[in-house]
């Protein structure tokens, strides 16, 4: 099947100049020894080889809410520091977020089941209320870090909900939470030019593969779910114009493996 608009699309955000140099300063190893974390775990190579996308979940697995909290931690690009010296692989991304999430919260041990936005980038938080409906009440969660911009919006079960804007997969309803990653759109292609609308996209899926490794690493597993509807969930937030757009979506829960499927070691085919 051809999409002429992919290719329209494709046309118009090509990039025809260079950036301005986005990288400045050098990272000194003072910093770096600061940067490394020493959580007790399987090692990194491990996690990245197990890692696979869940091809169902179970409906039942809980996870508490540190591991929550501590996952979405790990999303946070701390965009108030020198690109640098930001945790990694945010340090490797040249440009201030753009994607906020829109977290459907089914079961976390400790929070109330409903919907949630955490704002990637403290700074952007009025830009963020202001271009969603204006009667939402955004409260903090209980037990939530302070350094954590989580806001609580909706109570509920938004299981429904969140399956039926993923094109109605269970995997989005069955899981711990799912969530939408919301970009900010207008205002940064207007500010940027059409080229910055794929790195929207590579930042989302940059968010995938950190949200992939720590679903693993925490004993949970993954989805990205590049099937969903956009308007039905801007309509959920009232999103104002343009302003946000919804690029992929995610589910993290406990997996139910189809033993239909033979898996075999990653990397199988060089070790023959
Ligand atoms: C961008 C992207 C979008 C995806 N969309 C969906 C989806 O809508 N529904 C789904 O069940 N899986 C989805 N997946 C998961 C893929 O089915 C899965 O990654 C693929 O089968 C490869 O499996 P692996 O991740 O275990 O290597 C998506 C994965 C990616 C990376």
């Amino acid at each position: 099947m051809h999409w002429d608009a992919i290719d329209q699309v494709a046309d118009a955000s090509w990039k025809l100049s260079n950036e301005p140099q986005a990288l400045s300063g050098s990272r000194s190893l003072a910093n770096d020894a600061s940067r490394v974390t020493h959580d007790a775990g399987p090692p990194a190579g491990q996690i990245i080889r197990q890692r696979r996308s869940a091809v169902s979940f179970d409906g039942r697995t809980a996870i508490s809410s540190a591991v929550f909290f501590r996952m979405l931690q790990r999303v946070m690009p701390r965009a108030e520091r020198p690109q640098l010296e930001r945790p990694m692989p945010w340090d490797l991304w040249p440009h201030a977020p753009a994607i906020h999430l829109m977290i459907f919260v089914h079961r976390v041990e400790g929070l109330t089941p409903g919907l949630y936005v955490l704002v990637r980038d403290r700074a952007k938080l009025s830009l963020v209320q202001q271009s969603l409906n204006p009667e939402l009440v955004w409260t903090q969660p209980p037990g939530c870090p302070e350094d954590l911009p989580l806001y609580w919006l909706l109570e509920g079960d938004a299981k429904r909900a969140a399956a039926q804007v993923s094109c109605h997969q269970e995997i989005a309803a069955d899981s711990a939470f799912s969530l939408g990653m919301l970009a900010e759109f207008e205002g940064r292609l207007r500010q940027a030019g059409a080229w910055f609308y794929p790195r929207l996209f590579w930042e989302a899926g940059l968010l995938g593969q950190v949200l992939y490794l720590e679903a693993e690493a925490a004993g949970v597993r993954g989805t990205g779910i590049g099937c969903f509807f956009d308007d039905p969930v801007h309509e959920m937030l009232g999103v104002q114009g343009l302003s946000f757009q919804s690029l992929y979506h995610f589910t993290i829960g406990g997996p139910v493996e189809d033993r239909r499927m033979m898996t075999l070691p990653p990397y199988h085919h060089l070790h023959r």
